[in-house]
């Protein structure tokens, strides 16, 4: 699975045409790629990639019902929309809005129970990784969404070391492998998808799918520019 996360980025013409590309894009019936533009335009990307391989999808949404939540979304309207997936704890957003697992909750909740898939996020700090303690905080991210009873059908994970993010740095293969790795053991789920963020480009992703425990990426800066992306695309399809 490639998923390309455009953040901020992009005026109504640009998505447009990114997304018109993306639909041209040569994907393989087993690779599943998809696409988070910002959420206004969220139905001019759904209607170019109608009909296509692509998925659309959500970079975030809360966990309430409709009500008076001035500047959010939720699930139902994703779904209603045309989503496929949302994106769910991004740092970005934990570091500005103040989101932790346990607030997520609801809105993972929300998202399974809309017949969405969540790609939840999680990563460490360079202060946790220099403090030996990026395990911790990653099993800390996690461990409340497996004892909130929810049915994690569909869950996918998108390991993002923070200090990764549009930095131009990549975790080493060695510590994506063991990342990955233990993020399954703790998933303890055959079919756990885990997906590898933090500066994939067309130059790093061959290292970054070495690894057998890595199930694609989801993908930022280079999300913007058609031709990175479709080489991420198939150096994931290559690997
Ligand atoms: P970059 O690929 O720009 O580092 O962003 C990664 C990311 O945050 C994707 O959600």
């Amino acid at each position: 699975m490639i998923i390309g996360n455009w953040k901020m980025n992009t005026l109504r013409e640009e998505a447009r045409t990114l997304a018109e590309s993306l639909a041209e894009l040569p994907v393989q019936p087993t690779t599943r790629v998809g696409v988070c533009p910002p959420v206004i335009w969220q139905q001019t990307v759904g209607e170019v990639l109608k009909g296509s391989p692509v998925m659309v999808g959500l970079q975030d949404c809360v966990g309430d019902p409709f009500g008076a939540q001035t500047g959010c979304v939720n699930a139902a309207m994703a779904r209603d929309a045309g989503c496929q997936f949302v994106v769910l704890g991004h740092s970005e957003r934990r570091q500005r809005f103040s989101e932790t697992t346990d607030t997520l909750i609801p809105a993972l909740q929300a998202v399974l129970e809309a017949g969405l898939f969540p790609i939840l996020c999680v990563g460490e700090t360079r202060d946790d990784r220099d403090q030996g303690r990026a395990i911790e905080v990653v099993d800390a991210q996690l461990a409340p969404v497996l004892t909130a009873g929810l049915d994690l059908d569909g869950l996918v994970v998108a390991y993002e070391p923070v200090w990764a993010i549009g930095t131009g740095l990549s975790a080493s293969q060695s510590d994506i492998d063991t990342m990955h790795t233990t993020i399954r053991a703790i998933l303890d789920r055959d079919d756990a998808v885990v997906l590898y963020g933090g500066s994939v480009s067309p130059e790093s992703a061959p290292d970054v799918f070495a690894s057998q425990a890595v199930s694609g990426a989801l993908v930022g800066g280079a999300s913007l520019d058609i031709e990175k992306f479709a080489a991420i695309v198939a150096a994931w399809e290559q690997r």
